[in-house]
């Protein structure tokens, strides 16, 4: 059974149930109407003004769900698409692992961080922003970001998204063995062709894009050999 908790103001939804992940129960779904400490990836920022976006995170604690970690970014990813296609929103694209893309500029990311207790996972905390009524993006990333709004010229009630997501969420999760999430996700891979910088051993090489794998890794073509990257950031070479 998941529990949801609504709360007014908070540094991070992610980093208070890092903290406090003994005291919650598996499926614990945090959201809140500011964070003034929200951060994404790569110890990046993530800010959003008072009540303006869906701003939330997700306490796993089920081992089935756990060992699945490859997949969560995914699942996640999908259930945010789900509900932009829901609500008409056109030129969406899934950037592996874990961006959602609309028009070429980003709307949602997924973070994803565990918590680990004598080298064992214990809670992996999913954090979840979307840029829901934003009416202007902050001026670093006017030209990457977009919001649901920018999209659509009409504002959106966060309860009733929110609602939506984790509806889609849970779904998603419960039928996360028979991967029906990869195939939207594949099919709108905006990754797919795209000459990238991937890692390999450590080392950062150039690569093309070709698909996602049944086991959620990218796949890719570096000089005539086929590779599959599980982590590590794909940037893309605009050339
Ligand atoms: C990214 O694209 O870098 C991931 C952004 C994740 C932001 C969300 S907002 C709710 C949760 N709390 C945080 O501090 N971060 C995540």
């Amino acid at each position: 059974m998941s529990k949801y908790i609504h709360i007014r103001e908070i540094d991070s939804t992610s980093t208070y149930l890092k903290c406090n992940y003994k005291d919650y129960d598996n499926f614990t779904f945090l959201s809140c109407d500011y964070q003034s400490d929200g951060h994404g990836r790569n110890n990046k920022k993530w800010f959003s003004n008072k009540k303006e976006n869906l701003l939330f995170s997700i306490l796993i604690k089920d081992e089935k769900v756990i060992n699945n970690y490859a997949s969560l970014s995914l699942v996640s990813a999908k259930a945010i698409i789900d509900i932009l296609v829901e609500i008409g929103i056109n030129n969406i694209s899934y950037k592996w692992p874990n961006d959602v893309y609309v028009n070429d500029k980003k709307i949602s990311g997924v973070l994803l961080e565990g918590v680990s207790f004598n080298g064992i996972i214990e809670a992996i905390i999913i954090g979840v922003g979307i840029n829901v009524n934003s009416s202007e993006m902050d001026i670093e990333i006017k030209d990457k970001a977009t919001s649901i709004y920018l999209e659509s010229n009409k504002l959106f009630d966060i309860e009733i998204l929110k609602n939506k997501f984790y509806k889609s969420f849970e779904s998603n999760i419960e039928n996360i063995n028979d991967k029906k999430y990869l195939s939207y996700l594949r099919n709108n891979n905006y990754l797919l062709n795209r000459k990238v910088y991937v890692l390999k051993d450590g080392k950062k090489v150039v690569a093309k894009v070709i698909d996602i794998n049944d086991d959620n890794s990218l796949k890719v073509n570096t000089e005539g050999e086929i590779l599959d990257v599980y982590s590590g950031e794909v940037t893309i070479i605009n050339d």
